[in-house]
């Protein structure tokens, strides 16, 4: 069952994010806490939109998503989304991403954007589920 997103859940969400996430593979060594710190401060933005996917009173997997203005219309950001690995390829995330999809076009929203690591096997998810690589975006840093 998918439910919206409620503060007594971000506990839970750590737990999945920490998990779904290793250190082995992404290099950033998440645990239960930091991973709910992380997590709390999306949920904790003005426009924030999330939802829970629930089994047996449990939250198993969740997604972290913020509507932002763009001029005269608006866009939905997808943050983070995560299924717990013993739960993923059951087709939980694409009820989650569908969620957030149906969301957007009730609210005549303009579309949803994200961004994720051209070498992580979720670009393959959300390929399969409809987006597009946007063209003429680059990202940049400084260090
Ligand atoms: C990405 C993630 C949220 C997908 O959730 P999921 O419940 O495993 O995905 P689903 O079972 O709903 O899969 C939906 C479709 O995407 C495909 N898919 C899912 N994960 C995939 C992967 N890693 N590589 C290739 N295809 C994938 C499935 O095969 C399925 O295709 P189908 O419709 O042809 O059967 C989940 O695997 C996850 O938490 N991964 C680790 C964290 C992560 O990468 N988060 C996203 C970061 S931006």
């Amino acid at each position: 069952m998918i439910r919206e997103m409620k503060e007594e859940d971000l506990q839970q969400c750590g737990v999945i994010y920490a998990k779904a996430f290793p250190i082995e593979y992404w290099g950033i060594d998440w645990a239960p806490d930091n991973a709910k710190e992380y997590l709390l401060d999306f949920y904790e933005q003005k426009r924030f939109i999330g939802y829970v996917y629930e089994e047996d009173d449990a939250v198993i997997g969740c997604i972290f998503a913020l509507c932002k203005i763009s001029g005269s219309k608006k866009e939905i950001y997808i943050n983070e989304m995560a299924v717990l690995p013993e739960k993923q390829g059951q087709g939980i995330g694409r009820q989650l991403l569908k969620t957030l999809l149906d969301y957007s076009k009730e609210k005549g929203y303009a579309g949803v954007v994200l961004y994720t690591s051209e070498y992580a096997p979720a670009s393959k998810f959300y390929e399969k589920n409809g987006f597009k690589l946007s063209q003429g975006t680059i990202c940049m840093y400084y260090a």
